[in-house]
């Protein structure tokens, strides 16, 4: 069966991206990675993409009089690679509304909270303050809104005592990294329908194949 194609689009560390290439080396994993895109020029990740031998392009934002042009860099760098799908694996630039829809349903992100709570930045520092129990990661398809988009997987990790930012945010890294390739293989074989703003997974039988659950830690 032909395997889906990806993008992976990065700003930074790249662990993420880490974590999906790990999972499409597997030559019976569905997709497969075509392409990855930073928009800083000195970001980790692109090493981590060069060793894995996958084409890597660099687009800055800063050579771009505009949003609309940046995006439409990117679209077209896409559109050359035959991209099925494009994962935001730490990409720190907001695409515009054209660009989204553009690829509605077809763009996926992930974010280090359990969505809809914490959108934004310093999301731990704010779980920390907000005194919650539990917090995690989202992968989600991406809409014009911020960190706003139909749920795909999530992770459940448990916000311990003692916890600080840097704590919880490798814990909730580790639940990143097994939330991201599982939301990559669902999409893949096909078993994902977005309905409304619902994500409704197929052959899911018993506990949702979507949710990770790791409460102690
Ligand atoms: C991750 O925490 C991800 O959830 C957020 O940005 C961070 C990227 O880390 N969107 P990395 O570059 O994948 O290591």
């Amino acid at each position: 069966m032909a395997r889906l194609r990806v993008a992976v689009l990065i700003s930074g560390r790249g662990s993420n991206l880490q974590a999906l290439v790990d999972a499409c080396s597997n030559p019976a994993f569905p997709a497969e990675i075509r392409l990855v895109i930073s928009n800083e020029p000195g970001a980790p990740g692109l090493v981590r993409a060069e060793r894995a031998r996958i084409p890597t392009r660099v687009i800055s934002h800063k050579e771009f009089p505009d949003r609309a042009g940046f995006d439409a860099a990117l679209d077209c760098a896409l559109e050359e690679a035959g991209i099925e799908l494009v994962c935001l694996a730490g990409f720190m630039r907001m695409l515009g509304d054209a660009f989204v829809t553009r690829w509605r349903n077809r763009l996926i992100n992930i974010h280090p909270s359990l969505l809809p709570a914490f959108k934004g930045l310093k999301t731990h520092e704010r779980v920390l303050a907000a005194g919650v129990r539990f917090t995690g990661c989202t992968v989600h398809f991406v809409r014009p809104a911020m960190d706003e988009g139909p749920i795909i997987v999530q992770s459940a990790v448990s916000v311990l005592a003692g916890d600080d930012p840097a704590r919880l945010a490798e814990r909730v890294l580790g639940e990143e990294h097994k939330a991201y390739p599982l939301a990559l293989r669902l999409i893949a074989e096909g078993r994902v329908t977005v309905t409304g703003e619902r994500v409704d997974i197929s052959g899911a039988t018993g506990p949702a194949p979507s949710a990770l659950i790791n409460p102690t830690g």
